[in-house]
């Protein structure tokens, strides 16, 4: 199938976690199009099975398909974890697909961490998919990894920047196997949200790693070498969500940094 630069770029995740991602990309390649979709019907994915992530993460980049991207980032470790092997073998040489998971080891590999904690999701976690990489990589690599399955809807609620949240991340990371790291993986796309709250947990003497730059450098790698970089925007970007409530805007806008217009889309029935 030809792809041309023009095409927009498809974003999902379970919800308004993949935003973080989104927007370091709108900031950083400004003339790309992008269309998004947060699946808050089926929010959180963190706790479904790898097969239930598997057939969500296939009907949307279905969709996604037939919005004619030319990529596909898969801005959720959960997915990424369960359904990114999968969906480059369905949907082969349709779209570009970017999952959250490389570019985030890759970075770890380069900045020679030596002690690294992981936190995510159950799926996440329950997958290996962070300490099996990177020891793949660098066996002498010590990698702590600590699920987290509060904090996605705790952040989505929008429990953030308070004493709720600052209690919850104490309780998480205060856990013996966080000792003594060096980087911190935020492996899970809401968490940039809490990025200070962890900071000043740490006082600034762990590295927190999180996917937004890496994957927006990825991305931007990627689509040069394609020849698929746009260099002349045409059209809006577009934000669906599969359930609509207006407390979800109003944490998707405070977010993304800007006005944003979540529009309904059900494709479940
Ligand atoms: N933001 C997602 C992730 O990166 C998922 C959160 C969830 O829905 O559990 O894993």
């Amino acid at each position: 199938m030809l792809k041309n630069p023009h095409q927009p770029i498809g974003i999902f995740d379970s919800g308004i976690g993949g935003l973080t991602v989104a927007n370091a990309i709108h900031h950083f390649l400004p003339n790309e199009r992008l269309i998004y979709f947060g699946d808050t019907v089926h929010l959180p994915y963190g706790d479904k099975s790898a097969d239930a992530i598997r057939y969500y993460s296939l009907r949307i980049s279905k969709f996604l398909l037939e919005q004619d991207c030319k990529m596909i980032i898969i801005a959720c470790n959960s997915a990424s974890s369960a359904a990114y092997d999968m969906l480059l073998d369905f949907f082969e040489g349709k779209a570009l697909f970017v999952n959250v998971v490389d570019p985030l080891v890759n970075a770890v590999i380069s900045q020679a961490y030596k002690n690294v904690g992981v936190i995510a999701t159950k799926a996440t976690i329950n997958s290996s998919i962070y300490k099996n990489k990177i020891k793949s990589l660098n066996q002498k690599v010590k990698v702590n990894q600590v699920a987290t399955p509060l904090l996605a809807p705790m952040i989505e609620e929008g429990f953030y920047s308070g004493n709720i949240s600052k209690s919850v991340i104490e309780n998480y990371l205060s856990h013996p196997d966080l000792k003594n790291i060096d980087a911190l993986l935020l492996a899970c796309t809401h968490y940039p949200l809490i990025r200070n709250e962890i900071n000043e947990y740490y006082s600034g003497q762990v590295a927190i790693l999180d996917s937004t730059d890496v994957v927006r450098d990825e991305v931007k790698r990627i689509l040069t070498e394609e020849g698929l970089l746009c260099e002349n925007r045409i059209g809006h970007d577009a934000f669906y969500v599969s359930d609509y409530t207006s407390s979800f805007e109003e944490t998707a806008k405070n977010f993304y940094g800007e006005d944003l217009k979540l529009e309904a889309l059900q494709i479940w029935t």
